[in-house]
């Protein structure tokens, strides 16, 4: 089969309708896109790869800078920016957030004018916070949106979100584009445990389990959560996930152990996050600047996590999954040894790389229906010369 035959089945799913439609748009959410939407993108996605994959070039958009600012910590999601970046033929800059003026107050709105100003496209991760980061992201747009309104300027910058306190929805859309790859007869009625895991080394974010909760529910598949008491996630989160799965026929449920949520499961992910009183806390002392504070409420959390050591991916328990042969899963970093044992860890590494390979093709599909006219005619071009 040649690559243009290879990319057909991806690119005569993609609606003119939809594409246009999403001409200019940020991802702040995946909240924010129609099921449609996010489809659009992993086709796009799945092309871009097919194309990548064949040694294809995709430099659809040169002498643009593509900016983002990340205020934590980040292997993958840096690297897939900057992935994305080289294969679009744009220049790739990331920056660490508290090394620039928003450290010393520059507001959002200022600072996206500024970024706004320079380059294309912005990326952002700010997920420490609860409350913060999404809010930031979206002064961030209007700060840019503001400064091109004022100059009549047609271009659009659009954001991506590479994390936030709510979502992370690159690493979500890569677990999508990866789902869809393993299971290709479809999502719809397939079990996804979203279990908490114990974690010694920091009160993780809780975004990544919020994320996927939204996501997955969309195409009917049956979600179900389970965490130790306190391990709250945020309440707008868990009505998203019931409105979707009532809407796409699929279901979400929470369960009352990491067990309950394995039994008969076709894809498990088990991973840390903070507990929810204390990620709150957190709030509170970030606003007043506590450092000690925020120490303090570190050291809690872990202990808090300490109660929970028995919550782990391990031999048993993916046993309890379907046929015993579950797909796990994971955004990585993993806690080895307290989130997954190292014997599932080590018989998933490829798949894992897989799924983390995604968000290089899910980053640049954001990017190109944001900005590439004729986006369909184009990739079917691209895959022609291949
Ligand atoms: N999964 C994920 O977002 O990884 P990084 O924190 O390394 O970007």
């Amino acid at each position: 089969m040649n690559v243009v035959q290879q990319a057909a089945p991806f690119l005569e799913s993609i609606d003119e309708e939809v594409l246009k439609g999403l001409s200019g748009r940020s991802m702040l959410l995946t909240d924010d896109w129609s099921a449609e939407e996010i489809e659009t993108v992993c086709n796009v996605a799945a092309t871009f790869e097919l194309l990548d994959r064949q040694g294809v070039p995709t430099h659809l958009l040169t002498n643009e800078l593509h900016y983002a600012l990340f205020f934590d910590n980040s292997t993958r999601t840096k690297s897939s920016w900057a992935g994305a970046a080289a294969r679009l033929g744009a220049h790739p800059m990331v920056v660490d957030g508290s090394s620039t003026q928003v450290a010393h107050g520059e507001t959002a709105e200022e600072t996206g004018a500024m970024l706004g100003m320079n380059s294309h496209a912005l990326g952002v991760r700010h997920d420490l916070i609860l409350g913060e980061g999404n809010k930031f992201m979206r002064a961030v747009k209007a700060g840019i949106d503001g400064y091109l309104r004022d100059g009549h300027e047609s271009r659009s910058v659009p954001i991506v979100n590479l994390q936030c306190d709510i979502d992370h929805p690159t690493q979500t859309l890569a677990d999508l584009s990866w789902l869809r790859e393993r299971f290709p007869d479809g999502l719809a009625g397939k079990t996804m445990a979203v279990s908490w895991a114990y974690s010694p080394s920091y009160a993780k974010p809780l975004s990544v389990p919020q994320g996927l909760i939204m996501l997955m529910t969309r195409f009917g598949m049956k979600v179900r959560l389970a965490h130790p008491e306190g391990y709250d996630l945020m309440p707008e989160c868990m009505e998203s996930a019931k409105k979707h799965a009532a809407e796409s026929g699929g279901s979400f449920t929470v369960a009352k152990s990491m067990d309950e949520a394995f039994a008969g499961a076709d894809i498990v992910y088990p991973k840390s996050w903070g507990p929810y009183d204390l990620m709150l806390e957190r709030v509170e002392a970030n606003r007043r600047k506590d450092s000690e504070g925020m120490k303090d409420i570190e050291r809690r959390a872990l202990e808090r996590n300490r109660a929970h050591t028995g919550w782990i991916c391990d031999e048993r328990r993916m046993k309890l999954t379907n046929r015993g042969t579950a797909l796990y899963m994971h955004c990585l970093p993993a806690d080895i040894g307290a989130e997954v044992s190292p014997g599932i860890l080590e018989q998933s590494r490829f798949s894992l790389a897989r799924e983390a390979n995604k968000k290089v093709y899910a980053i640049m599909a954001l990017l190109a229906v944001a900005k590439v006219a004729a986006l369909r005619q184009k990739l079917h071009g691209l895959a022609a010369t291949a």
